[in-house]
């Protein structure tokens, strides 16, 4: 699965009034968008996510400020700086994630594949690795 994350540039529309950026279900990333939620505030230092999704896909940009996306597969670690509005994160399902290292005023913004489902979580990161293998096989 750490192999389909990448980064997706998105249309940049320069405009001497300011420029303009979009998305678009099913040309920038293969699902249809069930929810948008977005993360902001952060202290400094502070982690958000730690855990990975059964079936979400997510979509991330980092709106305004950077932030880091840190993805495990249980085998191999990466990490992508995100920094610029037109820059998008594809993650699959099935990665351990965890977004860190939030600069001041960051706004990250995150489209999902599917609606809110607590049941959809892998908190802990043993599971995480035994369910991981299990789907491999
Ligand atoms: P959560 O995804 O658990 O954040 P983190 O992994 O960074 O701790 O979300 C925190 C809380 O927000 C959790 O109680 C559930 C709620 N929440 C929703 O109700 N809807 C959503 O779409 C999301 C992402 C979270």
């Amino acid at each position: 699965m750490i192999e389909k994350v990448k980064i997706i540039d998105l249309p940049k529309i320069l405009d001497p009034r300011g420029n303009l950026s979009f998305l678009e279900s099913n040309i920038h990333f293969s699902f249809e968008i069930k929810r948008t939620y977005w993360i902001y505030d952060v202290p400094g230092g502070e982690i958000r996510g730690s855990h990975a999704f059964k079936k979400s896909r997510e979509f991330i940009i980092a709106l305004s400020g950077s932030f880091d996306v840190v993805l495990n597969d249980s085998k191999n670690e990466v990490k992508y700086s995100l920094n610029r509005s037109y820059h998008g994160l594809y993650v699959p399902n099935m990665l351990w994630r965890r977004l860190e290292n939030f600069s001041t005023n960051a706004l990250a913004l995150v489209v999902s594949s599917i609606s809110y489902d607590q049941n959809d979580y892998i908190r802990n990161f043993n599971e995480y690795k035994k369910l991981n293998e299990h789907v491999k096989k």
